[in-house]
């Protein structure tokens, strides 16, 4: 499913905006000035970085896996409220599921969790899940060279998702 069609599933109260404003509900505004889960972690079990080509943000993410669950998710990010909010999100979402679990959550989900998010910014929400998504990839399969503990490090863009 591409990004568009998960935007299409949500409902109008999860994607609103007003022209010239962008409106941030608690829940977001809570994250951004509390965000849960920021930092470096000292030996991860993976990490990945990626980054959105149409804002230029990008994240750092490291996770812990333990017994096949992530046990720790931590970021990093240069970006924008949205994507400082969503990040911190994502990580109470992600951390105790198993990383079968994890590779199935969403943006989507992400902007549930936080009770909505304005239109222009849905595509923040993408940030976390794809750095989320890749760590754990290059945790099932560690690139030769990476560092740390043998767990892969790679960058790869974020795009808007197909056709777009
Ligand atoms: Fe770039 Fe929000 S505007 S991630």
């Amino acid at each position: 499913m591409s990004q568009a069609d998960n935007i299409n599933n949500l409902s109008d109260n999860e994607l609103s905006d007003e022209v010239g404003y962008l409106v941030y509900n608690e829940t977001l505004i809570d994250h951004f000035m509390h965000p849960r889960n920021v930092g470096e972690m000292e030996k991860p079990d993976a990490m990945a970085v990626v980054g959105d080509p149409t804002c230029g943000d990008f994240i750092r993410v490291y996770i812990k896996v333990e017994n096949g669950r992530i046990s720790a998710f931590k970021f990093l990010t240069q970006g924008c409220p949205g994507a400082i909010s969503t990040s911190s999100i994502a990580t109470e979402l992600a951390i105790g599921k198993t990383l079968e679990e994890a590779l199935e959550l969403t943006d989507n989900d992400v902007i549930h969790a936080a009770g909505g998010i304005p239109a222009r910014k849905a595509h923040c929400s993408l940030l976390a899940i794809r750095g989320l998504h890749q760590a754990i990839l290059n945790y099932q399969s560690p690139l030769p060279s990476s560092p740390q503990s043998g767990r892969g490090e790679a960058c790869l863009p974020v795009g808007r998702g197909e056709g777009e």
